[in-house]
């Protein structure tokens, strides 16, 4: 079989990667990749990115599933215009995809069906939303109503910021049409998890959890990012909490979506806090896998993708068994000069080829490349050309060796300017320590 997966980033690297191995599959194009995904056995990228030229190279080439890595393509209606044309796709199409497009959507849909959220209220007109600022305290979290690439949340310290966040929103208009309409939110105080199922429309199958971790600096400061680094499985989440997600928040969004005769195939990630009161609340719904979860949850996945996706597909996910590593994968980011600004493309990344020659015989580590491509001198270095430019991602028997390794392996790679968090794991390693004491 040949595949299709749409993207260029590190989840997409790691889904087309995984896809791969899968005994009947031939090949995967991946569109439009990135340098790593060209250079890996199996994997071909497809310099294409607008939908009906997508749709025409599935029809004439054949490919008998496309898979969709992140949210624009869904925003914009690919799975639609793929169903239309009776081509395999899985995602969810954009009216099942508001639950991420529009935050105002999905907060009203979880009050609507009781899923457990932070308090909120919507606004388009900047006097409401001031005066109601002055009817609260900080912290509080001001929130984008649109896609915003991780960069339209903004949680305010003090009610000064909360005021200026609102007019760079509402009145500046910083976010362009995504801040037409804001989100004024309860801050919630927790650890945050990331919970990731499979939809078949009708029955959800739950993926290993993970923990990723999203300021850009060390010790949880600096601002928010896509993500820094994530380890999976996460000790957050014990097999009490994993049946109450499920029962709390899972179950009643998949229910919720059919009374509303939404039907959702796809991943579908819900971003979690747990509350120091051990509520579980849904902080945001993403409508695909998460990135850089992805990458640490592929390299411990033991079952054939490409069947799980056939069985969403096909309505019989309840039949589906999936197996797990039951080591801990982590998976550290290397990112370019100035991100999340605006990220320095161009600078030579080093070290890279000899790693990925020792990666062909060792299935303990991986990196997944997201902003790079071929470049430099000669045209043949790697060089980098977007705002997070590597995951390596290893495994351990616990979270500390497997947060040593990946850094081992980490420190081999090298670019002008690169920023990289030294503590991906630390959560995790000390909530294990002091339960251990
Ligand atoms: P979101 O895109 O809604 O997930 O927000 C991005 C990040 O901001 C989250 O991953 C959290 O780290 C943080 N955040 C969002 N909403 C809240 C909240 N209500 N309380 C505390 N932190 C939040
Ligand atoms: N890592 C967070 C996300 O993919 O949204």
């Amino acid at each position: 079989m040949e595949l299709l997966v749409i993207g260029s980033g590190g989840r997409e690297h790691a889904l087309a990667w995984k896809l791969a191995q899968s005994a009947r599959v031939r090949k995967v194009y991946v569109a439009p990749g990135n340098a790593g995904t060209a250079l890996e056995h199996g994997l071909e990228n497809l310099p294409i990115t607008a939908i009906p030229d997508l749709v025409e190279f599935v029809k004439k080439n054949n490919i008998e599933l496309t898979v969709v890595g992140p949210e624009a393509p869904l925003a914009d209606g690919i799975v639609d215009a793929f169903n239309a044309e009776n081509l395999p796709i899985f995602g969810p199409t954009q009216q099942a995809a508001q639950l991420e497009i529009s935050k105002d959507y999905s907060k009203s849909f979880m009050q609507r069906h009781n899923i457990p959220t932070a308090d909120y209220a919507t606004f388009s007109n900047p006097t409401d939303a001031h005066q109601y600022l002055d009817n609260k305290t900080a912290p509080i979290v001001i929130k984008a109503d649109g896609l915003a690439a991780g960069k339209g949340v903004v949680v305010a310290t003090t009610l000064e910021q909360a005021h200026a966040a609102v007019d760079l929103m509402l009145v500046e208009k910083n976010m362009g049409q995504a801040g037409a309409k804001i989100i004024i939110e309860e801050f919630l105080q927790g650890e945050e998890v990331s919970f990731i199922v499979m939809v078949d429309g009708h029955e959800a199958l739950p993926l290993a959890t993970s923990q990723d971790y999203k300021r850009l600096q060390n010790g949880d400061q600096g601002p928010n990012t896509g993500g820094m680094g994530a380890y999976s499985p996460t000790p957050f989440i014990s097999p009490q909490y994993h049946a109450r997600i499920m029962r709390e928040i899972i179950h009643p969004t998949i229910k919720g979506l059919e009374q509303e005769d939404t039907r959702y195939t796809g991943f579908l990630y819900a971003g979690l806090m747990i509350t120091p009161d051990n509520d579980i609340k849904v902080l945001e719904f993403n409508c695909r896998m998460g990135d850089p979860e992805t990458q640490t949850m592929m390299l411990r996945l033991k079952s054939d993708l490409l069947t799980l996706i056939e069985q969403a597909l096909d309505g019989t996910l309840d039949r589906a068994e999936i197996e797990w590593d039951r080591r801990v994968a982590l998976g550290v980011i290397m990112a370019a000069h100035n991100y999340p600004k605006t990220p320095r493309k161009n600078d030579v990344i080093t070290g890279l080829t000899a790693l990925s020659e020792k990666q062909k015989t060792t299935d303990t580590f991986h990196i997944f490349h997201s902003g790079t491509c071929m470049g430099g001198n000669n045209g043949k270095e790697f060089v980098t050309s977007g705002g997070r430019v590597l995951c390596v991602t290893a495994l351990g028997d616990n979270i500390k060796m497997a947060q040593q390794k990946a850094y081992q392996i980490a420190k081999q790679i090298k670019f002008d300017g690169y920023q990289m968090r030294s503590d991906i794991g630390h959560r995790g390693i000390s909530n294990i320590r002091q339960n251990e004491t």
